[in-house]
């Protein structure tokens, strides 16, 4: 086989040697497909500089995809592949990623939409899987190249990547990089694993689970828009009760969220640092507008992926609903996990006041909400409900 390869000079002389041979070109595997590899690798530690940590390592795969490891952080943030660096957010669940839309401005509604990430950065689940490899404070490969000669230099991945991606991959480094983020992204989009809709709210669309009365007047003040405001946010089809509902509008709102002290001593990071949310997103041009905005969570599981919001500030759900309420209730006085009263808006200018009002709810509401929120959990993480 002729193919030039330009991935470095280290990398020729093996190269064309094993290229030319059979192993590398049989038919894959039986049944052995992008989305298996995709799977391989983001089990696979390789793709982390000393060997500590793969995807899985930060969202667990038995506990709704985020990260449960105990750590000086009190998981507020996820440990790096060094054992000593913190990023600043969260870690997020990727359950369902495959509905959030490709990061883009609505010309109708004036808006950024969609991307992953909580400010988007990343345009989608390709774009995405590119990038824990190479930051340093997750799994801190220096460059694509060394990815790249990661993967060549696995007997079985560069086996793999070769059948389903071609041998003419491996000319460019970039070709390289993109065939394994493809691999990663789709295996993200498998319906099976990452968005099995099996919870209590889906088998009661289909007839199989009856709402108890408190989830039905929970799912009913969620959705009136004259009672409450969540679904003007987290609803994304415009029918209620459609079957791949996510949740989520996939739009960026500063919803007052109180800059989380605990982490910034823990990071020492300055004690007026402000997360710049979809500002820190390249594709926003520096618009200043979107400073302090994050792309809205999707309700799925989330009352079993705590800590809460971008920078983990709260430790219960129960804590989210009576923040929320706050902006509307003037007895929400006190954030019951402090015990003070609630901290000002870890950012100001664009808080999304007017798409925070609502009427103050009473503390039998909360309990309905919040038993709503519960019958979003996917059976197999029902067990870690409290
Ligand atoms: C060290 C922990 C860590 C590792 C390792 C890690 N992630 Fe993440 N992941 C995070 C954090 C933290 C965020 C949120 C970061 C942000 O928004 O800035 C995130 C966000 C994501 C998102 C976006 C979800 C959304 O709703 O927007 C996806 C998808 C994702 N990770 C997939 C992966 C894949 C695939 C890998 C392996 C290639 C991986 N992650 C490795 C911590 C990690
Ligand atoms: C104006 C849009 C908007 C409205 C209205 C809204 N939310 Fe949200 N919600 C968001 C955004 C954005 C975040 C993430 C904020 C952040 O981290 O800075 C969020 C976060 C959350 C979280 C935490 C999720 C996680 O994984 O950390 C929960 C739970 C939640 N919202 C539930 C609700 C409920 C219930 C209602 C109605 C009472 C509601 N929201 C109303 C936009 C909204």
């Amino acid at each position: 086989m002729r193919t030039v390869l330009a991935i470095s000079s280290l990398f020729i002389a093996t190269s064309l040697q094993a290229l030319e041979s059979e192993s590398r070109t049989e038919l894959p595997p039986q049944g052995m497909d992008k989305a298996m590899l995709g799977q391989i690798l983001f089990f696979d530690k390789t793709l982390s500089f000393h060997g500590n940590q793969n995807c899985a390592t930060c969202h667990n795969q038995d506990h709704a995809f985020i990260d449960v490891r105990d750590n000086s952080a009190e998981r507020m943030v996820s440990l790096g592949d060094d054992l000593k660096s913190f990023g600043k957010r969260n870690t997020q669940t990727m359950l369902y990623g495959r509905y959030v839309p490709e990061f883009h401005f609505d010309e109708k509604l004036k808006e950024y939409v969609g991307g992953q990430f909580w400010d988007g950065r990343a345009l989608n689940l390709q774009e995405q899987a590119g990038k824990p490899p190479l930051d340093p404070l997750e799994m801190g490969m220096p460059d694509q190249l060394s990815v790249a000669k990661r993967l060549w230099q696995s007997p079985m991945h560069s086996r793999l990547l070769t059948q389903l991606y071609g041998a003419g991959i491996w000319e460019k480094v970039e070709t390289v990089y993109a065939s394994m983020e493809d691999a990663i992204a789709t295996f993200q989009k498998e319906k099976r694993l990452l968005a099995p809709f099996s919870s209590k709210y889906d088998k009661s669309l289909k007839g199989e689970y009856q709402l108890t009365d408190l989830e039905q007047q929970g799912k009913t003040l969620f959705f009136d828009k004259n009672q409450t405001n969540c679904s003007n946010c987290h609803q994304l089809h415009t029918e209620v009760d459609h079957k791949e509902e996510t949740f989520s509008n996939y739009r960026y709102y500063n919803i007052g969220v109180p800059s989380n002290k605990k982490l910034i001593a823990h990071n020492q990071l300055p004690e007026d640092f402000i997360d710049n949310g979809l500002l820190d997103n390249p594709r926003v041009n520096g618009d200043v507008n979107q400073k302090g905005k994050f792309k809205v969570p999707t309700l799925r599981n989330v009352a079993v992926t705590a800590p809460y919001m971008h920078n983990g500030v709260f430790n219960e759900l129960r804590t989210v609903l009576l923040f929320l309420d706050h902006f509307n209730n003037p007895e929400r006085k006190l954030n019951p996990e402090t015990k003070q009263v609630w901290s000002e808006a870890e950012y100001h200018p664009t808080l999304a006041k007017d798409d925070l009002k609502a009427k103050p709810l009473t503390d039998q509401e909360i309990d309905a909400l919040e038993a709503f929120l519960k019958i979003l959990t996917d059976e197999r993480y029902e067990k870690w409900l409290k």
